[in-house]
């Protein structure tokens, strides 16, 4: 890869098109979302090595529970496999795991795999690797707007010192802004992915399907956020 690139600091992945690509194939939905963690293990090694130091992946929204129980339930498992028996994989990429979304209604033995990721990953001084399940942008702001409300009910903080930078603070993770964003499968839109975080992110949209988004189409990926002139608001150097 072209050593010029400017990597961006925090990256996001809307991992789309799982199912269209076992659908394509003649196989169950499920069998997409196999195939798609398996890319996952290859492009985590990638960004690793090429020194992304922030990534955030969008595994399960909050509205993925409108999906039958079949495939909610093989989603289910596969967490808690990458989170326990397969984690060892993470661990060698040397990353740092975290995770965004709501508790509720995930099952226990998910919420424990989670946690346990958490814990065994707390050390590492690799990418920082922020998780997304049961997420849903709407609730991230929701949620915080509570947790501020209630500190300021109890008198710990002050209406002057909620701000921009300062509310940032209070979502599930605070992570430096989003610069980059990818969403697989050519869907435009960003169905809930991180808005607080992505106000003056730069979107990239290709066609090909999770599963496919292999480490060339990473990198090509990096050389289409390298030809954008970002300007948050200024004006153009
Ligand atoms: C993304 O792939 C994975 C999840 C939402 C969990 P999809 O399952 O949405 O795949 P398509 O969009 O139906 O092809
Ligand atoms: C967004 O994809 C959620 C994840 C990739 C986890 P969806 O497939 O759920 O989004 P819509 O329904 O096409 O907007
Ligand atoms: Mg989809």
């Amino acid at each position: 890869m072209n050593e010029e690139l400017i990597i961006p600091n925090h990256i996001g992945i809307i991992m789309d098109g799982n199912g269209r690509w076992a659908t394509q194939r003649g196989m169950v939905r499920s069998m997409g979302h196999k195939a798609g963690i398996d890319n996952l293990k290859k492009l985590l090694k990638h960004a690793n090595e090429i020194g992304v130091k922030y990534m955030s992946l969008y595994a399960f929204s909050t509205e993925n529970f409108k999906r039958d129980t079949k495939e909610v339930d093989f989603l289910m498992d596969a967490f808690v496999k990458k989170f326990t028996t397969d984690f060892h994989e993470i661990m060698e990429t040397n990353c740092k795991v975290v995770f965004s979304g709501r508790g509720e209604p995930l099952p226990k033995k998910v919420l424990d795999a989670m946690a346990s990721a958490t814990e065994q990953s707390k050390n590492n001084t690799g990418p920082v690797l922020n998780i997304c399940i049961n997420y849903g942008g709407q609730w991230e702001i929701v949620d915080t707007t509570r947790k501020l409300c209630e500190m300021y009910k109890n008198g710990e903080i002050t209406l002057d010192e909620i701000t921009p930078e300062s509310y940032n603070h209070y979502l599930y993770q605070d992570l430096p802004p989003l610069d980059f964003v990818i969403r697989t499968s050519g869907e435009l839109r960003t169905s809930n992915f991180m808005p607080y975080q992505s106000s003056y992110a730069e979107y990239y949209f290709p066609k090909v399907l999770f599963p496919d988004f292999n480490e060339e189409e990473f990198d090509k990926a990096l050389v289409e956020y390298n030809s954008r002139n970002r300007r948050f608001g200024g004006v153009k150097k």
